[in-house]
């Protein structure tokens, strides 16, 4: 089993909107994908009640809850965990970052939202937590943005691939409780996700042999 945390205490990056994307991904990959909100505000609880589909379940839970859940949710034999957090510094951050076999920080391409992601890389460097930056709210396109984000953030740390450039699909399948790949699925966004799922697995490709 994977657990992965989508964590920065900086708000609107993207955490919720790439959080059940993958979730949505990971099944359609033949996975068994579950997500767990522990961001107050719901917005993947919320997306949950507007779906249709049953799978992937979204869940709620408190930080002294979560290993828990997690071994339930292991026991029952989910590949991945995905795990949303509030955009703070709250005790249930903590936690989900400290059951994650892999951190994803989301972060749009600009010095602003690079600096402000700090803190949160500095608390996964203190937990010895494997993370890694995603880029979201890209313009399309080669752009001079993206290079230098990237280069700034690989000094600081791992980078996912693919770069998330802005796309409608990520607002309009949220609306509809969806995941990009069902909202298009031959769309740049779904190709997109489905890249990070991929970079995903083999990145804790150790994770799983342990599991
Ligand atoms: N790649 C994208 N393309 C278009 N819109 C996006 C993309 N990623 C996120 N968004 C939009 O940006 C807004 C913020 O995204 P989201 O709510 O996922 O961020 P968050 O990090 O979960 O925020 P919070 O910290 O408040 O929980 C939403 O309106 C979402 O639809
Ligand atoms: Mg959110």
């Amino acid at each position: 089993m994977k657990t992965i945390t989508f964590v920065t205490q900086k708000g609107g990056t993207g955490k919720s909107t790439l959080a059940i994307s993958l979730a949505v991904a990971a099944e359609e990959a033949g996975h068994k994908a579950y997500v767990l909100d522990l961001d107050p505000q719901g917005s993947a609880r919320n997306w949950y009640s507007r779906r249709e589909a049953a799978a992937p379940p979204v869940d709620t839970t408190t930080a002294a809850q979560l290993p828990t859940a997690l071994a339930g949710l292991k026991k029952h034999g989910y590949d991945y965990i995905v795990i949303d957090t509030a955009g703070q510094d709250t005790p249930a951050t903590a936690a989900a970052m400290q059951v994650a076999d892999l951190c994803l920080i989301p972060v749009r391409p600009s010095i602003m939202d690079i600096e402000a992601a700090k803190p949160t890389v500095a608390s996964l460097l203190r937990l010895s937590k494997p993370f890694a930056f995603v880029l979201n709210h890209c313009p399309a396109g080669r752009n001079m943005r993206i290079t230098d984000a990237g280069r700034a953030l690989n000094t600081m740390g791992h980078l996912a691939e693919p770069a998330f450039v802005t796309r409608a699909d990520h607002v309009d399948a949220a609306a509809l409780g969806q995941g990009v790949t069902e909202r298009d699925p031959t769309g740049k966004a779904a190709k997109e996700v489905r890249l990070l799922l991929e970079w995903i697995g083999k990145r804790t490709e150790g994770a799983r042999h342990a599991a």
